[in-house]
């Protein structure tokens, strides 16, 4: 995954924290490049649970704040992502690291943060912006 400025949705601090997951990603990607991603998922998936908490929380405290009228359902997709990311933690615990399961999660997580930052993101940025000139 790469960062690129077609990703930003001009706000610092949420693309900073956008930056540090898709870091965090990347690093699992690199691990699997070594052949060590089984043995470096159970920290990924952790590290990303953990950082949403404060990511999902900063970006709806911004969407309350400015009063964005789509807050509930992008409040949604933050939730079935941490629901997700909660199953994959549960087969992790199941099932141990399986290749297989390496794999869903790479093309999940990484399918998500793209498709959600691009389309959703963007929007609450472009929304904040349009209030701000008023
Ligand atoms: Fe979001």
């Amino acid at each position: 995954m790469v960062w690129k400025d077609s990703l930003s949705v001009g706000i610092e601090l949420i693309d900073s924290e956008h930056k540090e997951l898709i870091r965090a990603v990347n690093e699992l990607f690199d691990a699997c490049m070594h052949g060590k991603g089984r043995a470096k998922i159970s920290e990924t998936v952790t590290f990303v649970e953990d950082y949403t908490v404060k990511h999902f929380g900063d970006e709806e405290k911004l969407q309350k704040e400015y009063k964005y009228p789509d807050y509930p359902a992008h409040h949604q997709l933050h939730q079935t992502f941490v629901n997700d990311l909660k199953s994959y933690k549960a087969q992790l615990e199941k099932d141990g690291p399986t290749v297989q399961l390496v794999a869903k999660f790479n093309t999940f997580v990484s399918t998500w943060l793209i498709k959600h930052i691009s389309v959703e993101d963007k929007k609450i940025g472009v929304y904040i912006r349009s209030i701000e000139k008023k």
